[in-house]
């Protein structure tokens, strides 16, 4: 070994023992005579001391040409420190050098490798490798390990097997694009990166293994924010002769597990909500439940009371923020300014001051009364000293910007807390989606979700009114999961296939290998996928994945560390039998 210990380790009691350590130098302070420099690892920060006195005369003076980041191997004597330091393990003592050997040198980093560096986002991703050094980067990959090791064990132990499938795969339809990758050996055709492992769960399932899992990389071209990267890790997992409840029960068990030693959180029995409500009650299929301010639809008490705004509209909706009768009217015109920006979209805001003495006052005094005013603050449950916010439009649209504001207003507040975790189940989603652009119905989850048995005879007459054994995992107002009970038999699949506008022979070459296993004695079954990078970054305290996975792609997709994606030269597109056309 390089070394005796490492740079976290040494204490007091190891006071006159001769060690060897290496590492980064972190810091170097030189005092003339004396030099002071901090070596870093993985462990901790330890101080060397280079004394003009003590030191030997060679050692001392390569000590004046260490620079930052440099990697060093120091043998010496642990003494007491003069000027103890209570912020770090090893403050209470320090090495006086014999032996300094320069082990690589380090060109001057681009920026600090500090907790709080003066690097901008793309230089850090561009030096990831550098980054990785500082500790709240490794800190959060090393909470990444504790918390992918803790679910392996733990679904291990629940008799779950992890099985690992294949990534040079067919297309699976997971409502994105798919990344390709062209065959060398097959001129002219391509295979698709996973978006998930969804076919080869349910025919191990059709295998027999009864109960899988498998932590797992998946694929999606599709647009990037703060809680989705081009390729994330699933935790993803299927079960035989089970029913949706065995399903909430078992990952329900694995959440409150992970809370319980990750975080020493005791979470009580997750609420449940159906699709429906959700978005009646938040305007949104992933509600953040640590605060109220819950929807009140209000059009039957605010239409035709000859106020055109609302008369026209399909759904009248309000919110109540809790003290918000003290805002100012600025206060209240920036609010209304928020929810106006194009990304938003309301056309416009009515407000209601519901005073502390009872009395309402509100910027739609003309139309409405103070009875009137009354029976909305009950509806949105408004409370003397509250605001009540109101918006009109279609039902679909108007949800979602007062969702918007909803959050908008909570995050202002303080109200979402990351140190509280809030979960819950919202179940029945619709099995269709109408899509307005290819005018026609997609699986709101995937093609193989099962149509709840109720109501499998509107499938033909009424496919929008049908809902799902489907569900999401949602944490904190993000979606940590989902999943359903799947179809296990080839004549219903057809029906979906046909439903969802594939033809017989196009259903066949896409999925044929699947309907061809049902045919073969297929189980009952049914599963759920998490997002380990979500679940992690909430776990953490944040809801940017990129701080928890090693190597992030940019909102562009790109590594720009390694600069990928990037130009195949000519002699191996034509190995692969690819032409470029010219870029539009
Ligand atoms: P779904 O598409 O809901 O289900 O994905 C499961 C979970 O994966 C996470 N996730 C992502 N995380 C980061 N970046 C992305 N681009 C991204 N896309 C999804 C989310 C999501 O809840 N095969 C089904 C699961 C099943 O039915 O069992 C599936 O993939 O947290």
């Amino acid at each position: 070994m390089l070394r005796t210990h490492h740079c976290g380790e040494l204490r007091e009691t190891h006071q006159h023992q001769s060690i060897t350590l290496a590492g980064w130098v972190q810091k170097v302070r030189n005092k003339g005579f004396l030099v002071w420099v901090d070596i870093r690892d993985r462990y901790g920060i330890t101080q060397l001391i280079f004394d003009e006195e003590r030191t030997p005369a060679d050692v001392f003076k390569k000590s004046l040409e260490l620079g930052r980041e440099d990697v060093i191997r120091v043998s010496g004597k642990v003494i007491e420190r003069e000027s103890k330091n209570p912020n770090i393990n090893t403050g209470n003592i320090e090495i006086l050098v014999e032996k300094l050997q320069l082990l690589n040198a380090s060109k001057t980093p681009p920026f600090t490798i500090e907790n709080k560096t003066d690097g901008g986002e793309e230089l850090r991703m561009q030096y990831r490798y550098l980054d990785l050094r500082r500790n709240p980067v490794r800190e959060n990959l090393i909470f990444r390990h504790k918390v992918s090791l803790e679910i392996r064990n733990f679904l291990s132990e629940a008799g779950f097997i992890d099985v690992e499938t294949p990534y040079l795969i067919k297309s699976t339809p997971e409502g994105a694009r798919d990344f390709v990758v062209p065959s060398r050996m097959n001129s002219g055709e391509f295979y698709a990166l996973p978006q998930s492992p969804q076919t080869f769960k349910q025919l191990l399932m059709v295998g027999g293994f009864d109960k899988y899992f498998q932590i797992v990389k998946c694929f999606r071209d599709e647009d990037l924010r703060a809680d989705r990267q081009p390729e994330f890790t699933q935790i993803d997992c299927e079960m035989s002769f089970v029913e949706q409840e065995d399903i909430l029960n078992q990952f329900e068990a694995l959440t409150k597990h992970l809370l319980k030693k990750i975080k020493g959180v005791l979470l009580k029995a997750f609420p449940r909500i159906t699709y429906a409500e959700a978005m009646k009650r938040f305007g949104n299929d992933k509600p953040d439940i640590r605060f109220g301010m819950e929807f009140g639809e209000l059009n039957t008490l605010a239409k035709n009371k000859g106020f055109n705004v609302f008369d026209s509209q399909e759904l009248v909706v309000g919110i109540a923020v809790t003290g918000g009768a003290a805002y100012t009217r600025k206060e209240i015109d920036a609010l209304i300014d928020w929810v106006r920006r194009p990304q938003i979209g309301a056309l416009g805001m009515v407000w209601v001051k519901h005073n502390e003495d009872g009395s309402f006052k509100s910027s739609v005094d003309k139309f409405f009364t103070s009875e009137d005013l009354s029976d909305w603050a009950v509806t949105t449950q408004s409370k003397p000293g509250d605001l009540i916010l109101v918006l009109a439009g279609d039902a679909h649209s108007t949800r979602s910007q007062l969702s918007a504001l909803r959050l908008e207003i909570a995050e202002r507040k303080g109200l979402r807390n990351p140190e509280e975790f809030a979960p819950l189940w919202v179940t029945d989603f619709p099995l269709l989606e109408w899509d307005e652009e290819t005018n026609r119905y997609h699986a709101m989850h995937h093609p193989f979700t099962a149509p709840k048995p109720e109501h499998l005879d509107l499938l033909e007459t009424e496919p929008g009114k049908v809902n799902a054994n489907a569900y999401d995992l949602v944490l904190n107002g993000n979606e940590i999961g989902g999943g359903s009970i799947r179809i296990h038999d080839a004549e219903l699949q057809q029906r979906i296939f046909s439903l969802l506008g594939f033809s017989a022979e196009e259903a066949e070459s896409q999925f044929g290998f699947l309907m061809k296993a049902f045919q073969y004695g297929a189980p009952p079954h049914g599963g759920i996928a998490l997002g380990l990078d979500r679940l992690v970054a909430i776990l953490g305290g944040s809801e940017t994945i990129r701080d928890f996975i090693a190597f992030p792609k940019n909102n562009s997709g790109r590594d720009i560390m390694i600069d990928a994606p990037s130009a195949l030269d000519e002699s191996q597109l034509k190995e692969l039998y690819l032409k470029l056309l010219p870029k539009k």
